[in-house]
């Protein structure tokens, strides 16, 4: 991303995440009121009509698709939690709202957000103004390409990180935008920080939807490249596997959003999302607990 910029992507997808308001009642899966607050700047409103929400193809499967990924995600959260689990780590965390959104959930819980300085500054000025906290956040700014993130545990640490203990590391919308470098040394420090019992949630493209794009993969790819955040990583689904075995993490489960989209949403609202190569993958370290993200 371009430096001092917050991310544009990170605005883009959490107003999604808001707009699911806007959808059917038999389409939400998630409840976002924060989201839109981020993407607001200047004189862009960024409410759209609720018709154009629900009718226009495009922004209604951006929509859809947000749901169906975040309530995964979410999903992997509280199953975390049920088992016992007490810390979380947003890796990447952009405008993520599980904070605020799930405050009762987390009342016991610490949960350390690590982004790029330009986005969680923005970010802690929008929550200042709106006079908005989440008591169990720790902040922590991080450039997971300029500084090795072998380096993170330590700042984790210093922040209340027990590395002793089970972490839920997610790390969402982030894995496409990295360099396999900056791949590489992340899953090996989360697998550092990850005590057994924990797990690693990811989503993440395919390296065929980077490699050999269709039409409305590369209509994507040209917007957020050109807003400075290209595609640039992705695995096929068989390649997941033994890229986390050979890092220390057990694959538990792996969907594409596709598939996802069918099993949480009635046929009408899923037919058509996901259809960028996205997916979701759940990893464990250790004995594992019950996180499920799979059909
Ligand atoms: C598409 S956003 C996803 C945000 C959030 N996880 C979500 O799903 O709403 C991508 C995030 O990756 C972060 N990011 C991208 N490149 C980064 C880098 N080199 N260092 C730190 N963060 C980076 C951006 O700041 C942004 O918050």
């Amino acid at each position: 991303m371009i430096d001092a910029i917050p991310s544009r992507t990170a605005a883009f997808v959490a107003a999604a995440r808001s707009y699911g308001a806007l959808l059917p009642a038999d389409a939400r899966l998630i409840d976002d009121p924060y989201g839109a607050r981020f993407a607001a700047r200047g004189r862009f409103d960024p409410a759209p009509p609720a018709l154009a929400v629900r009718h226009v193809a495009p922004l209604r499967s951006w929509v859809l698709y947000m749901q169906v990924r975040t309530r995964v995600l979410d999903d992997a959260l509280a199953a975390f939690v049920a088992a016992g689990g007490r810390q979380v780590v947003l890796l990447g965390a952009g405008y993520d709202a599980r904070a605020l959104r799930f405050a009762e959930l987390l009342r016991d819980s610490r949960v350390f957000e690590v982004d790029h300085p330009a986005t969680q500054g923005h970010k802690r000025r929008v929550l200042a103004r709106a006079a908005l906290s989440a008591p169990a956040v720790r902040y922590v700014t991080w450039d997971f390409e300029e500084r090795p993130l072998a380096e993170l545990a330590e700042t984790l640490a210093a922040a209340g990180h027990d590395a002793t203990r089970p972490t839920l590391t997610i790390w969402e919308g982030v894995t496409m935008y990295l360099t396999p470098r900056a791949i590489d040394a992340s899953v090996r420090a989360i697998r550092g920080w990850s005590a057994a019992g924990s797990a690693l949630a990811i989503t993440y493209v395919t390296r065929d939807a980077i490699e050999r794009p269709g039409f409305a993969v590369r209509a994507t790819r040209a917007v957020v490249g050109a807003i400075g955040e290209p595609w640039r990583f992705g695995w096929n689904p068989g390649e997941l596997a033994p890229y986390l075995e050979a890092r220390g993490f057990a694959l538990r489960s792996d969907a594409s959003i596709a598939d996802e989209a069918m099993r949480l949403l009635p046929a009408r609202y899923a037919r058509g999302v996901g259809r960028l190569g996205q997916r979701v993958a759940v990893g464990t370290s250790g004995e594992s607990i019950a996180v499920a993200a799979s059909t």
